[in-house]
């Protein structure tokens, strides 16, 4: 068997991605045109898939399927939905998500912040402020009483996509990655640091996912693509040496030439995002999380594609799998793959790409499984591919 005995298969999902009405954020504030300076979206999250409602259902069919882990976020602003009001109410509501998913069989990884910000935190603080450090120390705090059923805890979900496109709502990421922030960076890596000490201290392990980017330089152009690798991807893995595991989220690869980040060559499949069907991604993220991190165990913590084709799903998973399966031959630790996405969900200002292994219908929110999940459920009940 190449998949090793305890490897953790499951599906993951965000807070404001799956919740719906998560009023309190900067997102919700964006949504609806009450963030000063945001670039519009094209559509507000509204109810989402009412997830905050529904948890235990979607857990359900996840553990029904035969997966065994589920990876889900926490909403900061609905913990502190004004500075300094922290919601007892709504720590008890995650406590409760915990508790169902660890009595339903599955393993929670935990997420404490996925690219949402409390709307006054953006407003008054932002991750450009050397005080975001704390603001998210006192954040963590809090819900540590909570995480006494849970192991694997991530502190920030893909740093450097914050520190590059999320920690301005000016930008829009439909416009391309820029370069990451300098003291945005810095600030994400110490709030990281401090979650992490938190963290430890009531005995979790302690870590982040980082998006492996899967660069790829052109015939000559090495240095600018090593450059690239440095600012968007490296300081965010290089940090990791330290912590209890490390993340991999892979989705496609990056191809740097002359015009820095190149488009998909014009024969390749795209997905619904637009991005290169490229299931390499995995092997080549987890390789890079291995080496950056001097080799910490990696946790596959996302990794699929939007498609309304799910046989298209099935197919890139299968061969992300056999990727994986190389970097685990090769003797790096990896210990689990999480998909992305158990749910259809809000694509950050659309619904239109579907990532998820289940959809759900928007006028009764009636959930109903795809064949990928199926799939993917036998896969762990054989902890590994089909023969
Ligand atoms: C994020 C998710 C997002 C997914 C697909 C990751 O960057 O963590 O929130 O939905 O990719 O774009």
């Amino acid at each position: 068997m190449v998949f090793p005995h305890g490897f953790l298969w499951g599906a993951s999902t965000s807070a404001h991605q799956v919740e719906g009405n998560n009023v309190a954020s900067d997102w919700w504030a964006r949504e609806h045109g009450h963030l000063e300076g945001a670039a519009a979206v094209t559509a507000p999250s509204g109810d989402a898939a009412d997830s905050f409602h529904r948890y235990r259902e979607d857990m359900k069919l996840l553990a029904d399927a035969g997966l065994t882990a589920y990876r889900f976020s926490i909403e900061w602003a609905r913990i502190e939905p004004e500075r300094g009001a922290f919601s007892r109410a709504s720590l008890d509501h995650y406590k409760r998500m915990i508790g169902t998913c660890r009595d339903l069989g599955l393993i929670p990884l935990l997420t404490l912040h996925h690219f949402t910000n409390p709307a006054w935190f953006t407003r008054e603080i932002g991750w450009k402020d050397p005080r975001s450090v704390d603001f998210f120390g006192h954040y963590v705090q809090f819900v540590l009483p909570i995480l006494r059923e849970v192991d694997l805890v991530g502190t920030i979900n893909e740093p450097n996509m914050v520190a590059t496109v999320l920690h301005d709502p000016g930008l829009d990421f439909a416009q391309g990655i820029p370069d990451a922030d300098p003291e945005v960076t810095e600030h994400l890596l110490s709030a990281h640091q401090l979650g992490v000490g938190l963290l430890r201290s009531v005995g979790k392990k302690a870590g982040w996912s980082v998006a492996t980017l899967g660069i790829q330089a052109e015939p000559g152009f090495e240095d600018q693509a090593a450059e690239y690798a440095r600012t968007h991807e490296d300081a965010f893995l290089d940090a990791s040496s330290g912590d209890d595991w490390v993340g991999v989220q892979a989705y496609t690869r990056t191809r740097i030439g002359a015009e820095g980040m190149l488009r998909p060559p014009d024969d390749a499949e795209l997905t619904q995002t637009g991005w290169e069907f490229y299931p390499e991604a995995l092997e080549l993220g987890v390789r890079r999380a291995w080496e950056r991190s001097g080799g910490r165990p990696v946790y596959v913590t996302e990794n699929g594609i939007a498609t309304a084709d799910d046989s298209r799903r099935i197919a890139y998973t299968s061969s992300a799998l056999e990727g994986l399966e190389h970097a685990i031959d090769d003797g790096i630790d990896v210990r689990s793959y999480i998909h992305w996405s158990a749910l259809d969900n809000y694509e950050w200002g659309t619904f239109e790409p579907t990532f998820g292994l289940i959809r759900w219908r928007t006028d009764t929110f009636e959930r109903q499984a795809k064949r990928s999940l199926g799939w993917l459920g036998d896969v762990a009940r054989r902890n590994g591919l089909p023969a």
